[in-house]
């Protein structure tokens, strides 16, 4: 069954406690939280004042997509926060093996994250090292963008590919994912989606939840 990791950007951060437990107590698998630094992407959003108040009332494993220019730093940042993944994206980092090392030395799953035009053959070498590769199926930086369907022949090649070299690695993605590409997407060999506006702006977040665990 795939995986499912609400996007808490789509919250309301007037009451992020409520919405979190709600999410939580709604069955979802992570919770998904996206960090921005305002130089890699053009957004800002939370850091580790926030995202540990978050992972108070969490009762979801956090699974972290860094959108930043300066990864080891917020790597380090977040660490203590315990959070289950923490992903960085390959085009913003010259050393992404000593990262991932660094990462999985500090007891937390190294995920690396691919914006819409990288391929998946360029980190053909790293995969062994990997519990998780993130897929962008939007440009990153904001919620409530449309799906890019390029994602889903990616999402097949990065599939065959880790069958091969690595099965137990997870391929998620993130971005526009909804009810209306959830079985590509399963098809495709997705393991874990991200959904931010479609679940947090359903009238029943639940429900919108286990449409996509199928
Ligand atoms: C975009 C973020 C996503 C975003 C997804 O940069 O990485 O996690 O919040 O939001 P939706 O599901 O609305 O596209
Ligand atoms: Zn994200």
């Amino acid at each position: 069954m795939i995986k499912v990791a609400p996007s808490i950007l789509s919250a309301d951060f007037g009451n992020l406690q409520c919405d979190v437990e709600e999410i939580c107590n709604a069955g979802c698998d992570f919770v998904h939280i996206d960090v921005m630094d305002g130089h890699f992407v053009p957004n800002l959003t939370i850091g580790p004042v926030v995202i540990s108040s978050v992972a108070a009332c969490a009762t979801k494993p956090l699974d972290i997509h860094l959108m930043v220019e300066n990864n080891t730093f917020f790597v380090n940042l977040l660490a203590p926060l315990k959070p289950k993944y923490i992903s960085f994206h390959i085009e913003e980092e010259k050393h992404p093996h000593r990262l991932i090392q660094k990462i999985r030395s500090l007891d937390i799953s190294p995920a690396i994250v691919l914006n819409p035009h990288t391929p998946p053959e360029s980190i053909e070498f790293l995969l062994k090292d990997l519990d998780m590769v993130l897929l962008m199926s939007v440009n990153p930086g904001f919620g409530g963008q449309s799906f890019i369907d390029s994602v889903i022949e990616k999402a097949s090649r990065l599939n065959e590919m880790r069958n091969r070299i690595n099965p137990k690695c997870l391929i998620e993605v993130d971005g526009g994912v909804s009810n209306k590409n959830i079985h590509l997407l399963k098809e495709a060999g997705v393991d874990v989606v991200v959904a931010g506006s479609y679940i947090f702006k359903h009238s029943n977040r639940q429900t919108a939840i286990e449409s996509l665990q199928i």
